[in-house]
């Protein structure tokens, strides 16, 4: 007996992210850098007031409804759009709610690809675009993001469609942003390639990013016909929102009876797949947006310096004692170099038995700076370095 399709990966599915932090979270001595949300100072999930405060305001009636449609409530839509692309886009777009960051990129592949199309992504990269490829019977390849001469060659590998994911800034887990230049000539090598090409952005943490990481949203404006850019926006980190489950996927290109097409696919994907989302959060983000802006800019800033506080002594302390990271720009996370996966696991797992919890990625072990104090961070590095 088989009942399920054909086609399916049988493969047993262990989430290597969850069990690691449930044993972080049932040790009472644990450093619990596993989590990919952030904390505030006091080990506590850090929250927005300015979003709490407006969400208390929402009634029994407005969180039991339905959402206006399968492709999100318009004025959700609106606000979420603004607020991603600020006013750096003036090409034509579209854009779709979706449950959170994750629902945008399955959204992109599902819409996009057919089963055994290729993608793209980093080599080390967030381990779900992995997940949804074998969900969907893709292909895979990667690229070293440090190397844009690598990402090329890939790109050129690719026989017909192309479909790169760039998870910048802040990815996850190395923490690599790209500089504008850099999204300058990747930009430069796809319009090259004349072929159909779809630029997925994943910017899951870009608001705690510095050095204006939006700017290269502007090179969007004028792209080739052949060039669909969209874009995988994420509520869960921007405003601490990771259980309600929402997020945007934004479409841009030049031509606005595309986008429409697109729409129309979106709204039909999204009904078959989740329905809807939830009324209540999508009401709550667009209140916040539309009319406490500004205390959450305020907040936005201060969990900023909170972070940077904490990554910058990481890395500072990690210099001083020969601890070594990959390289990093932005973001919730840095990556421990690791020669190969058998030493990375053996010294992963001997980080656990020192009451030190982390998380595997492809040749290297994540620690999650955004969900450690600065106390717990300080001296945390030349712990690890002595472990090692
Ligand atoms: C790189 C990256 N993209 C997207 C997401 C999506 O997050 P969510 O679905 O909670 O919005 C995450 C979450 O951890 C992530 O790390």
């Amino acid at each position: 007996m088989k009942f399920v399709k054909e086609n399916e990966n049988t493969d047993r599915y262990v989430d290597t992210v969850f069990s690691v932090v449930r044993a972080a979270k049932a040790d009472p001595e644990g450093i619990n850098a596993t989590a990919g949300c952030l904390y505030n100072e006091e080990g506590k999930l850090f929250t927005y007031r300015s979003v709490y405060e407006q969400e208390k305001k929402i009634t029994p009636i407005q969180r039991a409804s339905y959402a206006a449609s399968p492709a999100g409530n318009a004025g959700y839509v609106e606000a979420i759009s603004r607020f991603v692309l600020e006013d750096k886009v003036n090409n034509h777009h579209v854009a779709m709610a979706t449950p959170g960051g994750t629902g945008a990129i399955f959204a992109a592949m599902r819409m996009c690809l057919d089963e055994g199309d290729e993608i793209l992504y980093p080599a080390i990269s967030w381990g779900n675009y992995k997940v949804m490829a074998s969900e969907m019977n893709l292909k895979v390849s990667t690229y070293d993001i440090y190397d844009l001469d690598d990402l090329f060659r890939k790109l050129d590998a690719i026989p017909s469609k192309v479909f790169l994911i760039v998870n910048s800034p802040c990815e996850n887990p190395l923490g690599h942003s790209y500089s504008l230049e850099e999204w300058r000539r990747i930009k430069e090598k796809l319009v090259s390639l004349n072929r159909e090409v779809v630029l997925l952005c994943d910017i899951a943490y870009i608001d705690y990013a510095g050095n204006d990481p939006k700017a290269f949203l502007e090179l969007f404006n004028d792209i080739p016909d052949d060039l669909l850019v969209l874009i995988a926006a994420s509520a869960s980190k921007a405003f601490s929102y990771y259980g309600q489950r929402i997020g945007a996927l934004i479409a841009i290109h030049n031509d606005p009876a595309f986008l429409d097409h697109f729409l129309n696919l979106s709204s039909r994907l999204a009904r078959a797949t989740w329905s809807n989302l939830s009324n209540a959060a999508m009401l709550n983000i667009t209140e916040v947006l539309e009319h406490h802006n500004e205390e959450y800019r305020e907040e936005l800033m201060q969990a900023k310096e909170m972070l940077k506080k904490r990554t910058d002594l990481f890395i500072r302390q990690a210099e001083e004692c020969g601890l070594k990271l990959y390289r990093f720009s932005d973001g919730f996370f840095v990556t421990i170099e690791m020669e190969d996966n058998e030493t990375r696991d053996i010294f992963h797992q001997k980080l656990i038995e020192h009451h030190i919890y982390t998380i595997k990625v492809n040749r290297g072990i994540r620690v999650a700076l955004c969900s450690l104090s600065l106390e717990t961070v300080d001296g945390l590095a030349g712990k690890i370095k002595e472990l090692m």
